[in-house]
């Protein structure tokens, strides 16, 4: 893929080096106007539909924020109650009828597989904000702007991602596009909640060095970026096991005294018990600064999938 002009975003796996550097600098362009004016009017006229079946505040906000502030209009299904979805009609059905309405869909649902379903039933372009725990594209995307911005270049990146590794849908599409960049990679979770093996087996096979631990203190010092997670209460059947690896890893000032170094860290947020308040003061705590990325990342994607540019 070169141009996202018309096309879905369902994917990590879809997008190559040069797709990552055209959205960067995309995103980079409209921040740097932002600072000049507080709206543009590029996608004057069109519509975005969000549609979401699971709880969201950054992802649907900043989607929504992103197409007014681009000109846009918005339409978004409110709740499912209130909605046909209460009285049994399928995602298909449901998707179908949006899309005569407007001319972009953003979907989150609980079940993997669902946003390709959608955007196979429409013509207008589908973007995945999570599909159960598969991908989350457009937030790998606008952490990978953010580790751009924080760090300036993508070259001997050490990561060591934290938390639920089995069921975070942020950290399988990231390591998507941190693989095109050879980055290294330590996996650090309680062992019922290890990164999917298909995800490290296609990792291995790409020449990407990976390695498990319990230990995040030991893979922190051996990086120089943690990319931390929240334990997925929602997808647990068995909520006794929740409750026995629930802060399994807590960053706070005592962590950051261990550190050899000084590191980067980013969490796609919401928190809950995994990093302190008091942390948000250490200059690395970039996960506020990784929100305020979102909106100028989401506002480059939209603008691209309508085949414009700034
Ligand atoms: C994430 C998600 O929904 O997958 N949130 C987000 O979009 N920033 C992470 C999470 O819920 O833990």
């Amino acid at each position: 893929m070169t141009n996202l002009k018309g096309k879905d975003i369902l994917h990590g796996n879809q997008f190559l080096e040069k797709d990552i550097e055209a959205i960067i600098k995309m995103a980079s362009n409209i921040e740097k106007a932002l600072k000049k004016k507080d709206s543009f009017t590029l996608l004057k006229g069109k519509i975005l539909a969000t549609l979401f079946f699971e709880p969201s505040t950054r992802t649907r906000l900043s989607f929504e924020a992103a197409m007014q502030r681009m000109g846009g209009g918005v339409i978004s299904l409110g709740s499912v109650e209130g909605s046909s979805v209460a009285k049994g009609e399928t995602l298909t059905d449901t998707v179908r009828t949006i899309s005569q309405y407007a001319d972009v869909i953003v979907i989150r649902h609980p079940r993997t597989g669902s946003a390709k379903e959608a955007a196979d039933a429409v013509s207008i372009p589908v973007i995945n904000a999570g599909d159960g725990t598969g991908q989350h594209p457009t937030q790998a995307l606008l952490d990978i702007y953010t580790i751009y911005k924080e760090l300036g270049s993508f070259k001997e990146l050490v990561v060591s991602m934290v938390g639920d590794l089995k069921n975070g849908r942020t950290v399988h599409a990231l390591v998507e596009l941190l693989s095109l960049y050879q980055s290294r990679f330590y996996f650090v979770s309680p062992k019922s909640l290890r990164m999917p093996e298909e995800i490290t087996s296609h990792l291995r096979k790409k020449g990407i060095k990976v390695e498990e631990t319990e230990d995040m203190l030991k893979a922190a010092n051996a990086s120089n970026l943690i990319y931390m997670t929240r334990i997925q209460k929602e997808r647990f059947t068995d909520l006794t096991e929740y409750e026995r690896v629930k802060g399994s890893y807590i960053i706070d000032e005592t962590f950051l005294k261990k550190l050899r170094k000084k590191m980067t860290i980013l969490h796609p947020l919401p928190r809950v018990d995994e990093i302190t308040p008091e942390v948000d003061r250490y200059p690395g705590a970039a996960y506020f600064r990784q929100v305020k990325n979102g909106l100028f990342l989401r506002m480059a994607l939209l603008s691209m999938v309508f085949g414009k540019t700034l």
